[in-house]
């Protein structure tokens, strides 16, 4: 009962203030109830702070909060000794930085945590002495002195299916399914609009109600049931990972999305992979990911938050062509909160579609599951 009101009296409050126009994002102490520390952050960086904690430190969210969680999101604001212990961690983080670091965030909770609870303080001989494992996925990246921006560019144009057919390609619709952390594993209807070059929404046709995300071109709304508002904002980082899903749509509009490219080389699952690393001023880059074949196999995107830089991985995999042109079927998506997959069924290529589906959606609104 206590849920239902409250979820009633998020979805008022929302409807609220979607009718003055463009409204700022609300900040996560207007929002939650318990907020000491991560003050004056819109709600969608809050979430990320909250993922950051989870990564660092192995946990999940049950770990530091009430168990009661799982059938009351009220039950979030309740401070345990965990949640306690985490709030010093956070003043002390900010601390380091200030005091040591000149306020860059150059230490955060993964840098003691390293995905552990407690931080090993002995250091670890087998480390020491064992093989050198680079991270694949690292935003430092060292640049290639043997191929070039425009030839990994070239190879992933004649991939595609080339330039010219890539760009004819300027709409689709699809079908499909949708999967993850948020459904309990099980898949659910997913329908996407694209249009280039930087134009997406998702309508998931959740048990509960039809969760929608958008970009417009400019700004980005989830409307999802499992998100702290019936509408969210999504800003920073989160905005330009918006609009990074909104491009790879688009083979043709990844290279004029950025301002600077730099190449570089990794191996990921023991294959050799290029990598681009896309950047535009004042964001943090994006780094793509090609296989020997050209294709784009993955993006590593970030979000800085106030206790730290998250990533964002995804995964595209099953090339096939619509138009001529060679888009993955499957698009597996992993991040601090969790991991989904999108499984296209059928691609519709070239379809007019109305402006409206990318703009700033209602609310989401639940209804009765029953069982
Ligand atoms: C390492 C411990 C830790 C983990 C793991 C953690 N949290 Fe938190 N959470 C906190 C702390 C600390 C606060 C209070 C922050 C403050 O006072 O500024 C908080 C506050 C919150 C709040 C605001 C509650 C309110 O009404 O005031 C929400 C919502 C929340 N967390 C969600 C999550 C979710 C979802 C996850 C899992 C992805 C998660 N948390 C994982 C420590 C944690
Ligand atoms: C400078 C290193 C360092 C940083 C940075 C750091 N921690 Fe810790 N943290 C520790 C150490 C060391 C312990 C274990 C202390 C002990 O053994 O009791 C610990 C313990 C904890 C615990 C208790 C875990 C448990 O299961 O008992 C939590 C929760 C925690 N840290 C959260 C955080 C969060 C959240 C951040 C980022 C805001 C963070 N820490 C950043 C060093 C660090």
């Amino acid at each position: 009962m206590r849920i239902v009101l409250t979820l009633a009296a998020l979805v008022l409050s929302a409807a609220v203030a979607t009718q003055a126009q463009a409204p700022a994002p609300q900040m996560a102490e207007t929002v939650f109830k318990n907020v000491q520390m991560l003050k004056g952050i819109p709600v969608d960086e809050f979430m990320d702070t909250m993922g950051m904690f989870a990564a660092a430190l192995g946990y999940d969210c049950s770990s530091c909060h009430s168990k009661e969680i799982a059938s009351n999101r009220e039950a979030f604001a309740v401070a345990t000794p965990l949640i306690q212990r985490a709030r010093g961690m956070i003043a002390m983080t900010a601390n380091l930085n200030r005091m040591y670091f000149a306020g860059q965030p150059r230490v955060s909770c993964f840098t003691c945590h390293r995905a552990k609870p407690l931080p090993e303080n002995v250091p670890n001989l087998a480390l020491q002495y064992g093989a050198l494992v680079e991270d694949p996925n690292a935003m430092e990246i060292i640049p290639s002195r043997t191929t070039s921006v425009d030839e990994i560019f070239n190879r992933f144009m004649q991939a595609v299916g080339g330039a010219q057919r890539a760009a004819a390609l300027t709409s689709y619709t699809a079908t499909g399914t949708y999967g993850g952390f948020n459904t309990g594993g099980g898949d659910v209807p997913i329908e996407i609009f694209a249009r280039a070059p930087n134009q997406r929404a998702a309508v998931v046709r959740m048990p509960d109600g039809e969760a929608v995300k958008t970009f417009d071109g400019r700004e980005a709304w989830a409307a999802e049931g499992w998100r702290p508002l019936p509408l969210l904002p999504l800003t920073g980082g989160n905005l330009a990972g918006a609009r990074l899903d909104a491009i790879v749509q688009f083979p043709a509009a990844i290279r004029p999305a950025f301002a600077q490219w730099r190449v570089s080389s990794v191996i990921v699952n023991d294959e050799p992979v290029d990598v681009l690393q896309g950047a535009n001023p004042g964001e943090l880059p994006v780094n793509f990911y090609f296989d020997e074949d050209g294709l784009l196999v993955r993006t590593v995107r970030w979000n800085r938050t106030s206790v730290g830089t998250v990533p964002t991985q995804v995964d595209y995999s099953d090339y096939r062509e619509v138009a001529g042109v060679k888009l993955p079927f499957r698009t597996v998506v992993t991040w601090t909160d969790g991991q989904n997959t999108i499984v296209l069924k059928d691609v519709r290529p070239n379809v007019t579609i109305d402006a409206g589906r990318f703009a700033r959606p209602a609310p989401f609104q639940r209804r009765a599951i029953r069982n």
